[in-house]
């Protein structure tokens, strides 16, 4: 019977989706040529990512009703390789008293297989006049397509002293054949991460409080992902309350017997602006994959409009997929996926050596200048320039005399790596800084920079630094130039590339 409701649900959406989504498609100009979308409307988290029967599926946080964040459904789409989607009916729509909150419905969550069935579980909204009431509940399909909520849910209820609204995005896995999952909480205003245990993915026991903030962590954690990698664990999560942060990770070690973590080693895994809710998972390779919401809730001392484009009748995509792997010193390295490679051709620049003259400005070319990438090493060994900035979305300069670009400046003085993006259209601002690590030793530092429509991502040194963030320039800001400054430099092999047009 409550499934009935869902199914409703579902095929009202999904008539809204039929009627909105060509109107997007052939209006909108800053949708994304290569980043994933939803067909239209508003999307935030990633949710239930997994490999499943050779296939990849994405879920996401969708509301087909308009380009705002509002009653969370879950979209749902299909991949081979991780760059081509075929979008599915939406997975889940808000219906039970649990989840029917009418600005909630289904918050993020987690996907795992068991015994050949796949299993969603997510955090359910309730409107009960006391805000966004959250528990843990439970979804099941044996196609992979269509949903059945579990009669039983909700799973799992906030414990004692935990706030009813400080209580979501379950991030489950198996192990020995027991179930865990770690949830996203508070407890006395302080970000924690809950463990729980079960046999079946239906009954489960509070095992330990996972990992603490002592209150420089944030007073919440969204969107908590903890696994192994390497002979290490890492926990990841989004932080509330903990300055410009949008998505940091912790490297040490788990005890399965005292349900505790514990980290000697802490970074950031994108100091962008626009990296948010990150969730992994690993395919039939092993690889650790993450993927993140390009875009992030309004930490900046504005208030954030959301940018352009849900005039548009959309908002919000993905940022690359991203291999994770663990260096010698237990800070993480993230970079593309390498499918990236099968999307891209070699157009532009392509120089072994360019010298850059103090002061000098150098055009550089990469496709078309706006689905594009950039890449180059820059021989730090024969450079004396204290910084080097690259400009990339620039424009003609307009009649007021504004010229419209990106500047992303590598400060090798300072060891910082900016990105301002002040100038870059008439909506984006702030400037976003990452530390670069630049001990006296290091030879070469490499910059790997991804534009796509309405996005910059900036891997550098090896991925031991990303930057992402979204800027709204018109096609027609299309140039890209370089320059030393205080010194010369020399950058090594330098290649430009076209990325494909693959969104529709
Ligand atoms: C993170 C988040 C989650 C929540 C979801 C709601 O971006 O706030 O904590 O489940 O988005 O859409």
């Amino acid at each position: 019977m409550s499934n009935e409701t869902m199914r409703r649900a579902i095929a009202q959406a999904e008539q809204h989706i039929a009627q909105h989504a060509p109107e997007v498609a052939a209006n909108a100009k800053m949708r994304q040529r290569y980043h994933f979308m939803a067909p239209c409307g508003w999307i935030n988290d990633p949710n239930g990512l997994i490999y499943f029967r050779g296939q990849y599926h994405f879920f996401y946080q969708f509301n087909p009703y308009s380009g705002f964040w509002s009653m969370m459904h879950w979209g749902h789409a299909v991949s081979d390789d991780l760059l081509h989607w075929k979008h599915l009916p939406i997975a889940l729509a808000p219906s039970e008293s649990y989840d029917n909150h009418p600005q909630g419905g289904c918050f993020s969550g987690s996907a795992i297989e068991k015994d050949g069935r796949l299993y969603l579980m997510y955090t359910g909204t309730a409107n009960n006049g006391n805000g966004f009431e959250q528990t843990q509940n439970i979804a099941y399909s044996d196609d992979g397509i269509n949903f059945i909520k579990y009669e039983g849910n909700p799973v799992i209820e906030p414990p004692e002293g935990v706030p009813h609204d400080f209580f979501r995005d379950p991030k489950v896995w198996e192990h020995d054949g027991q179930y865990y999952v770690v949830i996203g909480s508070q407890k006395d205003g302080r970000a924690q991460a809950l463990l729980y245990r079960s046999e079946d993915l239906l009954h489960w026991e509070f095992v330990n409080v996972l990992f603490e903030s002592r209150g420089e962590w944030g007073f919440m954690w969204e969107c908590p992902d903890f696994f192994p990698l390497a002979d290490k664990w890492v926990f990841l999560c989004s932080p509330m309350g903990a300055g410009e942060r949008t998505t940091v990770y912790f490297v040490g070690d788990f005890d399965y017997e005292t349900g505790r973590f514990t980290y000697t080693v802490t970074g950031e895994a994108d100091w962008g602006f626009d990296f948010y809710a990150p969730q992994t998972f690993t395919d039939a390779s092993g690889r650790r994959i993450m993927v993140g919401w390009a875009n992030c809730w309004d930490w900046m001392p504005f208030w954030k409009d959301w940018g352009p484009t849900y005039r548009e009748g959309w908002c919000g995509s993905f940022a690359v997929p991203r291999e994770v792997t663990l260096a010698d010193d237990l800070t993480l390295r993230i970079v593309p996926v390498r499918e990236l490679g099968t999307i891209r051709t070699p157009d532009g620049t392509d120089a072994n050596m360019l010298t850059l003259a103090d002061g000098a400005e150098t055009v550089l070319h990469a496709g078309d200048g706006v689905s594009c990438e950039l890449q180059f090493v820059i021989d730090l060994a024969s450079t004396s320039a204290q910084r080097i900035e690259l400009t990339v979305r620039r424009g003609e300069p307009e009649t007021d005399g504004t010229v419209l670009r990106t500047i992303f400046t590598i400060d090798l003085q300072h060891g910082w790596s900016t990105i301002d993006r002040t100038e870059s259209d008439d909506w984006s601002r702030g400037v976003s800084r990452a530390p670069l690590r630049l001990s006296p030793d290091k030879r070469e530092l490499s910059v790997d920079v991804l534009l796509d429509q309405s996005s910059l991502e900036l891997f550098l040194d090896e991925g031991a630094v990303a930057q992402s963030m979204n800027i709204f320039a018109p096609t027609s800001a299309n140039d890209i130039t370089v320059r030393a400054i205080g010194g010369t430099a020399t950058l090594l092999n330098v290649h430009g590339y076209q990325v494909e047009n693959i969104s529709e």
